[in-house]
C-alpha cells in the first residue's frame, strides 16, 4: 500500500459547514458543534459585507447552492436505480441521515480522516433511528490502494458491483491539479466493478473580474492562513473541468450551473458570474 498525505489541516472547515446546514433546516440537532458556531460568527462580517457589495457574494449563499443541487442530482440518481452512496470527506454533513431517513433500503457510506471519521460515528451513535446501513468509515482519498482507499473501502464495505454515487463536497478545491485528478482517478477506480457509478461535486472556477471580486481574494487569503495551505482553481472555464473529468476516466460529464437549476430549487442569488459549479459526472460498463 502507498502512504497517502495527512490533508487533515482542512477538517476543521467541516464544522463551518456542518453549522450552515444545520442553520438552514438542512441539518441535525445531533451533528452540531460548539466550534461550528464559533467559526460560522467569525465569518459573519464577511458574508455580511458580501451582501452589501453583490447579491449572493457570500460563502453561506454559495454553500447552500452546492448543498441543494448536489442533493437533487442525488435524488435523481436514486431514482435512477442507484442503491449505494459513498461520501467522501463528509465531514459533519447530514446528507447520510437525510437520505437514509427519506430511502430506508439506501446504503451509505460516510468516508473521512480518521479524525473526522471517529467524530462523525460518535455523533451518529447517539441518533435513535440511524439506519444500519449508514456506516462511516476512514480512508484517505489521495491513497491509490489498499484499505483505506475509496476502491478498497467500496469493496470491503459495499457491494463493489451495484450502482453507486459517489459525492465529494467541499474537498475538490483545497487540493492542487495533479491531486485533484488523482481523486478522480480513485473514484473512477472505485466505480470500475459498479453496472454504472456516478460522482458528484462542487467545484469552484477562477472566479471573474465583477464588483466586490476583491472579497473573494481576502477570504481566500483567510481560509489558507487558517487551514495553513493554499486552495486552488484548476480551471477557468466549464469546458475544461469537462475535458478534465473525461481524462480521468469518466465517460460522460455535465458541469451544472446553479442558474441552471434556479427554477426548481430554491436558491440563494449568485453573483454576476457563479462561484461554484456541481459536476455530474458518469462511468458505466458499456462505456
Ligand atoms: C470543508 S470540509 C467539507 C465537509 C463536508 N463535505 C461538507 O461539505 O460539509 C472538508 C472535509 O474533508 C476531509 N478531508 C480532508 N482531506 C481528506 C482526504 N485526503 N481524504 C478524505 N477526506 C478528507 C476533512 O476531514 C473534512 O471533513
Amino acid at each position: 500500500m502507498t502512504d497517502a498525505p495527512d490533508t487533515s489541516r482542512i477538517s476543521f472547515t467541516a464544522h463551518y459547514t456542518g453549522h450552515v446546514w444545520r442553520r438552514h433546516g438542512l441539518g441535525d440537532a445531533a451533528l452540531a458543534t460548539w466550534q461550528g458556531q464559533v467559526l460560522f460568527g467569525a465569518l459573519t462580517p464577511f458574508n455580511k459585507l458580501g451582501n452589501r457589495l453583490q447579491p449572493g457574494l457570500n460563502l453561506e449563499a454559495m454553500l447552500l447552492q452546492r448543498h441543494r443541487i448536489i442533493d437533487a442530482l442525488l435524488e435523481q440518481a436514486i431514482t435512477g436505480g442507484a442503491t449505494q452512496v459513498v461520501e467522501i470527506a463528509a465531514g459533519l454533513s447530514p446528507r447520510g441521515l437525510r437520505f437514509t431517513r427519506r430511502h430506508p433500503d439506501l446504503h451509505y457510506l460516510e468516508f473521512d480522516l480518521p479524525g473526522m471519521a471517529a467524530r462523525k460515528e460518535r455523533l451518529l451513535s447517539r441518533v435513535s433511528d440511524r439506519s444500519p446501513r449508514h456506516l462511516v468509515t476512514s480512508g484517505n482519498a489521495l491513497a491509490a490502494d489498499g484499505e483505506q482507499s475509496i476502491a478498497g473501502r467500496i469493496a470491503t464495505l459495499l457491494d463493489p458491483t451495484a450502482p453507486t454515487v459517489v459525492i465529494t463536497e467541499g474537498l475538490i478545491n483545497y487540493f492542487p491539479v495533479e491531486q485533484a485528478q488523482q481523486i478522480w482517478g480513485h473514484i473512477v477506480a472505485g466505480l470500475k466493478r459498479a453496472r454504472w457509478g456516478v460522482y458528484l461535486s462542487d467545484i469552484a472556477h477562477t472566479p471573474g473580474g465583477f464588483r466586490g471580486a476583491w472579497l473573494i481574494r481576502l477570504f481566500r487569503q483567510v481560509l489558507e492562513t487558517t487551514t495553513r495551505g493554499a486552495t486552488h482553481f484548476h480551471f477557468d472555464s466549464t469546458d475544461e473541468t469537462r475535458q478534465a473529468l473525461l481524462d480521468a476516466g469518466f465517460n460522460e460529464a455535465t458541469i451544472h450551473s446553479p442558474e441552471d437549476w434556479r427554477d426548481r430549487l430554491e436558491l440563494p442569488p449568485s453573483p454576476p458570474q457563479p462561484l461554484v459549479h456541481v459536476i455530474e459526472a458518469r462511468v458505466s460498463q458499456d462505456g
